[in-house]
């Protein structure tokens, strides 16, 4: 399973980038908006961090200028990913940009259909959104799981990205059912690494070892 990263903060991810485990970046209006930076100055510095696919959104919705706004932010670094959102003439343009080789990201998906939708239009990637589902009273795995399901029914080359992850459990449960990517929060990928026995177990051996260095000869 690869990892993205789901922020627009360079700190973040020149942090999470140095412990070797980050394989891309997501971004998205709102990520980027909080920076107070210019989007592309933003997007331009992520992809010279990350030399992995980065998911830079469009923010029109006709398929005409879906297309021209697709082909401008490919044009900033050849890394980016272009962010569509899964609607009808959201999909036409996904059907010419992937006859042009441009990489996209559907995003926004909330059910399975829209998982196929996406694969049948030729989608890098469709990421369906699990933690606002959760929020929501479902169970927004399921749909995860469903789509992975589909894609791997008819082989579609469509990679399902776990998208608003809201903690470790629904890394793990995509992993489980083989989602190719999950795109977490800084806070979450932090989350990872972390039990409390693991941090019992250092301060134990660190604290026998500085008791017993003297009686091994070792300074
Ligand atoms: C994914 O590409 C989106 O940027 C993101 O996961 C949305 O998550 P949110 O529901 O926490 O805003």
């Amino acid at each position: 399973m690869r990892f993205f990263l789901d922020t627009a903060n360079v700190a973040e991810i020149r942090e999470a980038y140095s412990w070797g485990i980050v394989d891309g970046v997501t971004t998205n209006p709102t990520l980027v908006a909080r920076e107070g930076r210019p989007f592309r100055e933003v997007v331009e510095e992520i992809c010279s961090i990350v030399p992995g696919p980065v998911s830079a959104e469009c923010v029109t919705l006709e398929a005409d200028s879906l297309i021209a706004e697709a082909r401008e932010l490919a044009g900033w670094a050849p890394n980016v990913v272009v962010k569509v959102p899964l609607i009808p003439e959201g999909m036409r343009a996904v059907k010419v940009l992937s006859q042009e080789g441009i990489r996209t990201n559907v995003t926004l998906a909330f059910q399975a259909a829209q998982g196929l939708i996406a694969a049948k239009a030729g989608a890098t990637y469709v990421s369906p959104f699990v933690g606002r589902l959760d929020d929501r009273g479902h169970d927004g795995m399921e749909v995860v799981e469903d789509i992975v399901r589909i894609i791997g029914n008819y082989g579609f080359d469509t990679q399902v990205i776990v998208a608003s992850i809201r903690g470790p459990s629904h890394v793990i449960r995509g992993a489980l059912c083989g989602a190719h990517v999950a795109t977490m929060p800084f806070a979450t990928m932090k989350q990872l690494f972390q039990h409390p026995l693991t941090d019992l177990g250092i301060a134990s051996f660190l604290a026998d070892w500085e008791k017993l260095k003297g009686k091994l000869g070792r300074a």
